[in-house]
């Protein structure tokens, strides 16, 4: 049962899905999501209940974070050669892209050194967006200097379209995070923001221990400003950084 403040938000969420499949109730609607399997509703149904909201360097201590301190700390270890950073609920690529610009920027750093960033979200219609890798004014110069826009993007028809250096250390899939993550490498920084608060408890809690299962020991666990790593999950270490709190993988 869900509370009226939710169930309220579903149902303006799913009212516009109702009428577009001109289904009368939304006990139909269900019905034929549970008879369809992998189909274009249930797309289309994620999409309408879940929030896409996302921006470049969105909240920006965790870049300065990156670009300071993960990305030199993983360097001085020697732990490898291959440096594998995960956008887990990346939306439409903003988030993976911006870590691509910190990777770009530190590239005398990372000399020797190869560099994987995946990002993953359910949603398959926010993953062709980020695979497209092409944005709008508006979506740009949210969170971007117009020194940033110029080096990292190529302006096609009043649209910016990331550069090809950028767009090749990123591979995107559709994923389902509460699924089996064994599909998923190791990594050594894990993103995973702005998507905890939005589950169960319970779900919080699979999230997490999955996550734990692909960061490697030491790496780290970056979430959004917010969402705290429930108690019942004892495989991180809370670390009070700059602007920002994150996890060290125990
Ligand atoms: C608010 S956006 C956050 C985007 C980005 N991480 C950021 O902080 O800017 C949340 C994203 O989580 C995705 N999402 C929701 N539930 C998911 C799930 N079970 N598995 C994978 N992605 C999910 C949504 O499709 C959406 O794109």
């Amino acid at each position: 049962m869900l509370e009226p403040a939710r169930h309220n938000f579903l149902e303006a969420r799913l009212a516009p899905v109702l009428c577009q499949f001109s289904f009368e109730s939304f006990g139909q609607l269900i019905k034929s999501l549970e008879g369809e399997g992998n189909g274009p509703l249930k797309n289309i149904f994620i999409d309408a209940i879940t929030t896409h909201e996302t921006y470049f360097f969105r909240d920006f201590p965790v870049f300065a974070l990156l670009k300071s301190q993960l990305i030199p700390d993983f360097v001085n270890s020697d732990r490898s050669s291959v440096l594998r950073i995960c956008s887990a609920a990346c939306s439409t690529g903003q988030e993976p892209y911006s870590i691509c610009m910190v990777v770009d920027e530190l590239a005398p750093l990372l000399e020797g050194h190869r560099v994987q960033v995946d990002g993953y979200d359910i949603s398959r219609a926010s993953i062709e967006t980020a695979r497209s890798a092409d944005y709008s004014n508006y979506e740009v110069n949210r969170g971007l200097s117009p020194a940033y826009i110029k080096r990292y993007f190529d302006k096609v028809d009043q649209r910016y379209r990331v550069i090809d250096r950028l767009r090749s250390m990123v591979n995107f899939k559709e994923l389902n995070l509460l699924d089996d993550l064994g599909v998923m490498p190791t990594y050594d920084i894990v993103f995973c923001r702005n998507i905890a608060n939005y589950f169960k408890v319970s779900d919080r809690v699979r999230l997490f221990k999955q996550l734990a299962t692909v960061i490697a020991k030491g790496g780290t666990l970056i979430t959004g400003g917010s969402e705290i790593v429930p108690q019942d999950v004892n495989e991180f270490k809370p670390i009070h950084g700059d602007g920002c709190v994150y996890y060290e993988k125990l």
